[in-house]
Parts: C-alpha cells; sequence; structure tokens
C-alpha cells in the first residue's frame, strides 16, 4: 500500500510530484506529503486526501527539481502528520518517502535510541530514514553501501525513494518486493509505485528487479544494482500514455461509471475470445493431460469470482477445484504438486498475498496461470501464462467491472480447457448464453430507480443477511462485501442452506435478508428459506427471476432478473446488489470512491 513518487529534472517539480500522487492515490490516502530539496530541504504534509496537500502548498514557495512524495496507507502508527511522510532523519540529512513494511523496526528503532536517535511518530519508515543516517552519519558509510546493509538487515517487502541534502544532483530508490518503476523523458526522471502514474511524463521505464538499488545523478545513465551492488542490466520498455478508462468522463463517481461500463467490457472480452486465451497454457494443456487439480487462490472480491470459478469448473469438466484465500494457503503446509494448475486471481496483480501464494506454488513446481487486470504487474510478470481481464482501469475501491471481467473470463477459460471425454455440459451452451449478458445487464441497469427507492427505504438499518446457492453464493458473499466497505453497514454473506445452523438466530422484523433466488436449480430450496425467515418476522428482499409471482407473493420487496442459464447467472445477480451498495452509500453520504480504511490495490500482508 502507499504510493511513492519521485522527481528529478528540470521543471518546478511541486506539481508533478502532486499531480503523480494522484494517479497513486488508489494505493491509499490516510495522509499525503511532499519535500522539496532545493538547498534545503522543505517537507509539507497533511492528513487526508491528496486534495488536501494540494490546498495546502497554495501560496507556499515551494521552488526545486528534485521532490519526493508520498500518499499513505496507514500500517505502522495513527493517521497523524507526524507519521505522514516524507520522513527526514533526526540530523535533517536524509528525507525519504517509503511504501511497505520494515518488520524488525521494533528491535532497529531501539538499537537507533541507544545512539541518541529521537523519533517523532511510530513509523517503521521513521526508523529505516534514521538507520540509514546512522550508517552514513555514525558509521562513515556511503549512501550506496548504506543502502546495500539496508537490504541486508531490514526485514519485510518494501520500496523507497530517499535524498541527500548533501547530493543535490542525486536521487536513491531500493526496491525489495514492493513495486517500484523508473520512467524517464529529456533530462528528466521520475519514480513511482507504478507505471500508470508515469505515463503523463515519461516516455520510458523500467520496473526496478527484486532486491535492486537505484541511484539516479543527473542526466548520466542510471546505475541499477543489485544488493551486493553488482550493475544490473536495465531493460527499457516504451511507455503509451493512454490509460483507457481512467477519467470520470461526466459520472459523480468511479464506482458508479464502472458499474455501468459492464455491458461493454463483457461484450470487449467475449470479442477477444480465444485471442485471450495465453498460447503458454495451450502448451501447458497439451503436455500435462495428466492435471488433475485445479486450485484457485485470491482476496476479496477476486476470491469470490475465484468461488463462482470453482462452480463453472467442477460442473462442466468435472476437475477437482479448491479455492484458497491467498495468505491462508501461503501460512500453511498446501499440498501442492507440479501436476496442479494454480490460478491466481487479482484486479491489481500486485496483491501481497496473492503474489506471494502464486510465488510459494510455483517454488512446488505448479503451472501458475493468472487472471490480472494490469499487464505490468507483478503476478503478470512472474506467472507462466496471463490471461489479461481487459476491464480497463478500475479506479473505485470496491471492485465492480474486474469482478463481472473475472466471472467472463473464468467462463470462457472453462470453455477452452480442451479436454474431458465425459462432459455432462455443454461449454458452447455456456459461450453461447453469455452473448445476451450485456443487453441483460442494460435492462438491470435501466430498473435503476427502484434500486435508488430501495436503498432509500432501507440505508437505516444497521445489518444485513445475504442468502443464495449454488452459482448465487459466491455472489450472497460479494453482496455483503460491497455493501459493507462502501456503506459501513455490517453485511454477512452465507449459503442459505446455512442459515439454521447459526445465523436464523438474528433474525427479526428489524432485519433485512437480501434472498438471491434467481436460480433455477436452487429456487425451491430458496423458498424454503424465505419462508423460514417470514415465518419469524424479517424482511425479505429477494432477487427472483422475471416473472416469479410465487416468490413476489411471499417477499416483501423483490428485484427482478432477466432469465439465464444458472452458471450465467451471477454475472446478472451482482449487477442490482453493486448498485444497492452504491445508493446506500450514497444517500448514507459515504465516500464511495475511496471509503475509510481501505485502499484500492493490497501490497501489505
Ligand atoms: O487487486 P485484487 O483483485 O487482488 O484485490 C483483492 C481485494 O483486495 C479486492 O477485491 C477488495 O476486496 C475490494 N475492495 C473489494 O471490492
Amino acid at each position: 500500500m502507499c504510493g511513492i513518487f519521485g522527481y528529478l529534472g528540470n521543471k518546478e517539480a511541486l506539481n508533478i510530484l502532486l499531480d503523480g500522487l494522484r494517479s497513486l492515490e488508489y494505493r491509499g490516502y490516510d495522509s499525503a506529503g511532499v519535500a522539496i530539496l532545493n538547498g534545503s530541504v522543505t517537507v509539507l504534509k497533511t492528513i487526508g486526501h491528496v486534495q488536501c496537500l494540494v490546498d495546502k502548498t497554495k501560496g507556499e514557495q515551494f521552488h526545486g527539481h528534485l521532490g519526493i512524495a508520498h500518499t499513505r496507507w496507514a500500517t505502522h502508527g495513527k493517521v497523524s502528520e507526524d507519521n505522514a511522510h516524507p520522513h527526514c532523519s533526526s540530523s535533517g540529512r536524509f528525507v525519504l518517502v517509503h511504501n511497505g513494511i520494515v518488520e524488525n523496526y521494533a528491535e532497529t528503532g531501539s538499537f537507533l535510541r541507544t545512539k541518541g536517535y529521537v523519533f517523532k511518530g511510530e513509523t517503521d519508515s521513521e526508523v529505516l530514514v534514521n538507520y540509514i543516517d546512522y550508517l552514513v552519519i555514525f558509521q562513515g558509510l556511503t549512501v550506496k553501501t548504506a543502502l546495500k546493509k539496508v537490504m541486508k538487515v531490514l526485514l519485510g517487502a518494501y520500496a523507497f525513494v530517499l535524498m541527500d541534502e548533501q547530493e543535490p544532483g542525486k536521487i536513491f530508490a531500493v526496491r525489495q518486493m514492493s513495486p517500484l518503476v523508473a520512467g524517464f523523458s529529456e533530462g528528466e526522471v521520475f519514480l513511482s509505485s507504478d507505471t500508470h502514474a508515469l505515463s503523463k511524463y515519461a516516455k520510458r521505464y523500467f520496473i526496478m528487479d527484486n532486491k535492486s538499488i537505484l541511484v539516479i545523478s543527473g542526466n548520466a545513465e542510471p546505475l541499477l544494482m543489485n544488493s551486493d551492488g553488482v550493475p544490473l542490466q536495465v531493460e527499457y520498455k516504451e511507455l503509451s500514455n493512454d490509460s483507457p478508462g481512467a477519467g470520470l468522463e461526466g459520472y459523480a463517481h468511479y464506482m458508479y461509471k464502472e458499474i455501468i461500463e459492464q455491458p461493454e467490457i463483457i461484450s470487449g472480452i467475449l470479442k477477444s475470445g480465444k485471442d485471450n486465451f495465453p498460447k503458454e497454457l495451450s502448451s501447458f494443456f497439451r503436455g500435462s493431460s495428466h492435471f488433475n487439480r485445479i486450485i484457485i487462490l485470491a482476496c476479496g472480491t477476486s476470491y469470490h469470482a475465484g468461488l463462482v470459478g470453482k462452480y463453472l469448473l467442477e460442473k462442466y469438466l468435472r476437475i477437482p477445484v479448491s479455492v484458497e484465500y491467498a495468505a491462508e494457503f501461503r501460512y500453511r503446509c498446501p499440498v501442492v504438486s507440479p501436476s496442479d494448475l494454480v490460478i491466481g486471481i487479482s484486479q491489481s496483480g500486485e496483491t501481497a498475498d496473492t503474489l506471494a501464494a502464486i510465488r510459494l506454488a510455483k517454488g512446488k513446481g505448479a503451472f501458475i496461470l493468472s487472471l490480472c487486470n494490469v499487464a505490468e504487474s507483478g503476478m503478470a510478470r512472474e506467472s507462466d501464462a496471463t490471461i489479461l481481464l481487459r476491464a480497463g482501469t478500475e479506479i473505485g475501491v470496491a471492485s465492480t467491472k474486474s469482478f463481472t471481467a473475472q466471472m467472463v473470463n473464468l467462463i470462457q477459460l472453462t470453455a477452452c480447457i480442451p479436454f474431458r471425454d465425459f462432459p455432462e455440459f455443454k461449454t458452447e451452451e455456456l459461450i453461447d448464453g453469455l452473448k445476451s449478458i450485456p443487453s441483460k445487464i442494460k435492462t438491470i441497469i435501466s430498473r435503476e430507480p427502484h434500486l435508488i427507492e430501495l436503498a432509500k427505504k432501507y440505508s437505516h438499518h444497521k445489518h444485513f443477511l445475504f442468502l443464495g446457492r449454488g452459482f448465487n453464493y459466491p455472489i450472497a458473499l460479494e453482496g455483503a462485501l460491497k455493501l459493507k466497505e462502501i456503506s459501513y453497514i455490517h453485511a454477512e454473506g452465507y449459503p442459505a442452506s446455512e442459515m439454521k445452523h447459526g445465523p436464523i438466530a438474528l433474525i427479526d422484523e428489524n432485519f433485512p435478508v437480501v434472498a438471491i433466488a434467481c436460480d433455477a436449480e436452487n429456487r425451491r430450496k430458496m423458498i424454503s428459506n424465505i419462508m423460514e425467515i417470514k415465518a419469524r418476522g424479517g424482511i425479505v428482499i429477494a432477487l427472483i427471476r422475471e416473472g416469479d409471482t410465487e416468490i413476489t407473493n411471499i417477499a416483501d420487496e423483490i428485484i427482478e432478473i432477466p432469465p439465464v442459464q444458472d452458471a450465467l447467472v451471477p454475472l446478472l445477480s451482482v449487477v442490482p446488489l453493486q448498485l444497492f451498495a452504491y445508493h446506500i452509500a450514497l444517500s448514507l453520504g459515504r465516500d464511495v470512491d475511496q471509503p475509510r480504511n481501505l485502499a484500492k490495490s493490497v501490497t501489505v500482508e
């Protein structure tokens, strides 16, 4: 988490740094800060979003051609100005912005205190900058040697950019796991947590290797080296400055725009069809007719897409699939073998736990297929094959169009896996059915006024339960996640069958239950669950197939979904739940695109 941006060039640094931060704000928005080195260092920080920092810089004399900036998602230490970055060392010589976690910061901090260092805040980042200060000032190391030592001594996943008051023509960067990219244009260098933030400015870039140090001195060739100081080959790539879907285009919120874009995104994925199927995967299938298990690894909404994938792959291909939260997988002793196909699912492709989990599986010899939305992401680069989601840039913290894109790509993948001699169910039917999805989603969106009414009516409730069975069980989880993350209302998703094993105790006349009953196979069972809720006085908001009068007569509210085969139902049933959550959040006055405590890309464990 946290976005870092650095600039060294021939222009005024401030506006470039602030602009870079705006693009990186999806990585965290608890506080923001900027430092410019121009003879001496000037630092300005503030709690809150990047715009608060922009406002604070107005009227300030902030000139200089070298600077660093940061937007924070708090890990160590509360949200405060003292804990906001950039952090200066006690001597005032070094100033740094940092993304990631220094795991042994407490011991290192205690050691530094014995040497007289005093800390203003509680962050691991302040320990980091002071440790560099100590190595250079107390131990007499050069900055370059100090950085090598830092990488040996300080544990964790981190990236940082550093300025040294005594070397005003240089900027230093270190990457240990957390991402860091260097961009270049005529006489200008940019350092950034991602390539997207560079696209307006740089013509070419390279992604710093893991465990590397970069020293940039004015116009000289950048010096990239490993943690032993051995120079590394730099591989430049061209940067295109088109970022589709990155603007608000007249919409009030990115989340809303991204919900509305779903039909178009799905049509685009369908058009690319088999072109989106990586050749490395075809080779894997050709050489591995013996592979007999799939493990899906993901977090959050991507995990829910993975669950839909499991139901699909098992139904259509009769192959065992397990879906695991990436962090749970990596911190136990998972059984993985070279004959497993491991699928990592992630919008960002940078989620720390998912990235680490696929690395672990790769280390055990499994073939790694990633489904992710960002071509330059760590997951895309480290996997054996990647299916790009083609959802366009997703900015809203709540995943919406990336979720539907994940499901569509999983459906196409199911249809592309070229074997199983006994398909009871025909994958051609799936692909055929997909064609009608964009127009059916448009129909659902056209009924938004009804969802707005429902949102207004129910936004005062403190708790919601979402129930579904079969293909709609993952949608119950997703509906609850959407509601809680943007409205801060407590919501739980459950398999409807599990309700009577505990959650039913919660039901009373103040407890709305969203019952997703629009699939054919489980309809009867869902009706029984609805009756059980009604028998206890609960409120039922039912998602039903259009014209289902039986459920209409027993539910308090209904949301109609056009008919579609069960395996495709999640693509439709999730859409009204996204809109419902959005309108509840709006009516409660929440910050829909940047809800509290969250970040778009979760790059810490
Ligand atoms: O980038 P990823 O898909 O790996 O992100 C995983 C989760 O952090 C993400 O889906 C998160 O749960 C969203 N905020 C949900 O809307």
